[in-house]
């Protein structure tokens, strides 16, 4: 009964406090009186962020200034803004409705997080009829310091780039203007703001702690992400609040656009982007010759691994060729063989080929700008697709995956395996360098998924060309006093609005490590299995490898005698030519000079790995590739694969057909053929006397294993005709 009757009490109250005899409406403001107006002369990326943040959360928005000149100034360094009073003022002479509501507000580096009811709630409880959003710092004119009044808890000074009001109110505010459009805004609104008369008729305050409105320059340490049931809310955690709307105002671009990856709902854990991909663009109603026009610029810097496979990727991308154009920029004479050979096969499939050569004299900044003007000067090229050599694009979807975001600037994600390095920054450092940012972990292992605006991107682009014409037209865009060219690129495209997104949706690929590769080898490829051992291993090791250790491909023709696949036909042949090339073959018997300990008792035509500076590169094959196989087939075996006689031997009938029975100084023995029988050469093979056992049709990249002492008493089988290499190694000796 008691609470019965404190319920009637409250209810009284209640009735009391929001009587309909009170002047001020007293229930929710209705959403369909309040109006948002934000100046905008040009659609920049911020603006439609802007936009897509208020559609999602359905305010009503009306964008001023469209299409005209900006004269405001620029707010990143002088005082400025005059030019919205006046579009605001215009604006509101055409609004009769006196209990419009509206919120002005910048639209270029501003975020909506959260919808019109909650900003209105929260407008009412301000109580008064014009809310401005508040700053921690003062500006432009620091004097006025003393003229503010004091507020108990928060900020203390006016913020022009948002505030709500009533249309009566807002009207009696902008009266008087009759600045010029570089005029300062702030310094106007200020200045009614301090007039304790216009300040009290006008009926303005300040949202001193957050509620409405978070500008974040001088604040960044108020503000956090709070990650909830799959949303994101920024809050304040100074005040405790949550603002509606949110601003990357003076020099916190960087962060607003952060934010902006996470809020308003852009982005979820399950599902990645979904506001963020709403203007699509489709290939599904494009015939093949209508596929937009893009110039594809290669740039080789640097002597680089794995070129040759570089331009295999380039011809397997899925794209209509004679849709593309290509720049190749190569600055170093080593690869000149790998274009030639590519151009000869391929150049006639693309529209337009463009080579600059080593001979040229192009520096790297110049060679960017003139591949850029290949597209911006070709009035069918849409997008300018800008690859680095050493990016190893696997995704041969790429182009089109990046298209359809439809992005004036977007950038495939690009890892190092084992490592977490990407082609992006999550943020920078005070000094414009590396930062790491508080997702980037995440984002690298694609635990958050989605269309990321980044800070910095480098290697592999790709740009819309109406960019290229507009905001990035400038021919210096690499050239800085003392950036590197990458990143006065990137700080140009920053400084030019254009937003860098990078994209984890689909795993695209990695990058390849530049440093240690050396140029004085033949297929100097094969000695990056420590620098780049996928890029080894998919170029180097049978497809079917990894069959080995779960499958059953392993044959067994003689007793403990194993046989399985290693190497690729391109290995084989690599190795061949290598030491073709190098050519100092032993004489037959002549085995003791070059080997320590006398392990080889049986003397063969040979060069070994060491010969060719191979011997490193060799161990950590056997180690990598052939220990596992080992311990799988003899179990209980361990390997750590020492192993000093490495070796290819040439069998040749005119040389050395044949070897006689003998052991092999090893535990194991490795006999990899490395070409092919009837193809290269007539017989061959190899015997096992023990057990009468012939292996009598060597497969090419085939490796045979066998115990080396004891019980594997052996001769290799005379070779008819041709010439026959295999590649051996005596382990555990
Ligand atoms: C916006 O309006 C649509 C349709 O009127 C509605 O389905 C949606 O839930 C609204 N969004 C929000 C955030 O209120
Ligand atoms: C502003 O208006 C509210 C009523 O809406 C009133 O209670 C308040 O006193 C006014 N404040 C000033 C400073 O005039
Ligand atoms: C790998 O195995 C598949 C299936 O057995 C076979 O079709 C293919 O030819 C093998 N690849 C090579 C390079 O031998
Ligand atoms: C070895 O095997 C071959 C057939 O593969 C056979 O002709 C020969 O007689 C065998 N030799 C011995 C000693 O068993």
């Amino acid at each position: 009964m008691r609470a019965g009757t404190l319920t009637l009490v409250f209810g009284l109250l209640w009735l009391t406090a929001f009587s309909p005899l009170h002047c001020e409406p007293k229930g929710p403001l209705p959403e369909e009186k309040l109006l948002v107006l934000t100046v905008a002369t040009k659609e920049t990326d911020g603006f439609k962020r802007f936009m897509r943040s208020a559609q999602h959360f359905n305010y009503t928005v009306k964008v001023l200034g469209r299409g005209e000149k900006w004269n405001g100034g620029d707010y990143m360094t002088a005082p400025g803004g005059g030019q919205k009073v006046r579009l605001l003022k215009s604006a509101l002479a055409d609004i009769k409705e006196k209990d419009k509501i509206i919120l002005f507000i910048d639209s270029y580096d501003v975020v909506f997080s959260s919808g019109p009811k909650e900003l209105l709630k929260k407008f009412q409880q301000a109580k008064h009829k014009v809310v401005f959003s508040a700053e921690t710092l003062i500006w432009p004119d620091r004097h006025l310091e003393d003229k503010h009044p004091h507020v108990r808890e928060g900020k203390r000074f006016l913020g022009a780039g948002g505030f709500i009001g009533y249309v009566p109110n807002l009207k009696e505010m902008v009266s008087d203007w009759s600045g010029e459009d570089d005029d300062s805004d702030q310094l106007f609104y200020t200045k009614v703001y301090i007039n304790p008369a216009k300040r009290k008729s006008i009926n303005i305050t300040l949202d001193s702690k957050c509620r409405l409105f978070q500008n974040l320059h001088g604040a960044l340490d108020e503000v956090v992400l709070k990650f909830e049931d799959g949303r994101v809310r920024a809050r304040n955690v100074l005040y405790d609040t949550l603002p509606v709307i949110v601003h990357g105002n003076g020099p916190t671009k960087l962060q607003i656009n952060y934010l902006g990856n996470y809020i308003p709902n852009v982005w979820t854990f399950e599902t990645g982007c979904t506001v963020c991909s709403e203007d699509l663009r489709s290939f599904s109603t494009l015939k093949e010759s209508e596929f937009p026009v893009v110039v594809i610029g290669i740039f080789i810097q640097q002597p680089t691994p794995f070129v040759s496979a570089f331009f295999e990727r380039l011809v397997n991308l899925k794209y209509p060729k004679n849709r593309l154009n290509l720049f190749i920029y190569n600055q170093e004479p080593h690869h000149d063989k790998h274009i030639r050979s590519f151009l000869e096969s391929h150049e006639a499939d693309y529209k337009v080929v463009k080579l600059i050569g080593p001979d040229e004299g192009v520096d790297v900044i110049t060679s960017r700008n003139i591949g850029f003007d290949m597209c911006r000067d070709d009035i069918d090229c849409e997008y300018f697709f800008s690859v680095d050599v050493e990016v190893v694009l696997k995704n041969e979807d790429t182009l089109k995956i990046l298209i359809e975001l439809n992005k004036p600037f977007v950038a495939p994600m690009m890892t190092k395996p084992g490592r977490l390095w990407t082609n992006f920054w999550g943020a920078l450092s005070a000094d414009g360098y590396y930062a790491r940012s508080e997702d980037y972990v995440d984002i690298v292992q694609a635990r958050r998924v989605g269309i990321w605006n980044v800070p910095y991107v480098s290697q592999v682009y790709l740009l819309r060309a109406d960019v290229l014409r507009s905001e990035l037209k400038d021919s210096d865009l690499f050239n800085s006093a003392t950036l590197d060219p990458d990143m006065a690129f990137c700080s140009r495209v920053r400084d030019q609005g254009v937003f860098m997104f990078v994209t984890n949706m689909h795993s695209f690929g990695r990058v390849l490590n530049t440093e240690n590769y050396q140029t004085n080898h033949l297929h100097n490829d094969l000695w990056q299995i420590f620098e780049n051992p996928v890029d080894w291993e998919e170029r180097y090791i049978h497809e079917n490898y990894s069959q080995i250790l779960n499958g059953n491909i392993v044959e067994n023709p003689c007793p403990d005698v194993y046989w399985f696949p290693i190497f690729t036909e391109r290995t084989c042949t690599h190795l061949v030519e290598e030491m073709e090339h190098f050519g100092q073959w032993s004489g037959g018997g002549n085995t003791d000079t070059r080997i320590q300990g006398g392990y080889e008792n049986v003397p063969t035509i040979d060069i070994h790995m060491n010969q060719v500076n191979f011997e490193k590169e060799w161990q950590k094959f056997l180690l990598d590739y052939i220990a596992p196989v080992t311990e799988k087939m003899f179990p209980g075996y361990f390997t750590r694969c020492i192993s000093y006689l490495n070796f290819v031997v040439r069998y040749k009938p005119d040389e050395q057909p044949l070897l006689t029975p003998h052991h092999d100084a090893s535990t194991f023995t490795i006999n990899i053929a490395l070409n092919s029988k009837d193809i290269d050469y007539q017989g061959g093979g190899c015997r096992f006397l023990r057990y009468n056992c012939s292996i009598r049709a060597p497969r090419k990249g085939w490796a045979l294993m066998h115990p080396g002492r004891l019980t594997h008493y052996h001769e290799g089988l005379p070779t008819t005709s041709g010439t026959r290499y295999i590649a051996v190694s005596f382990v555990d000796p």
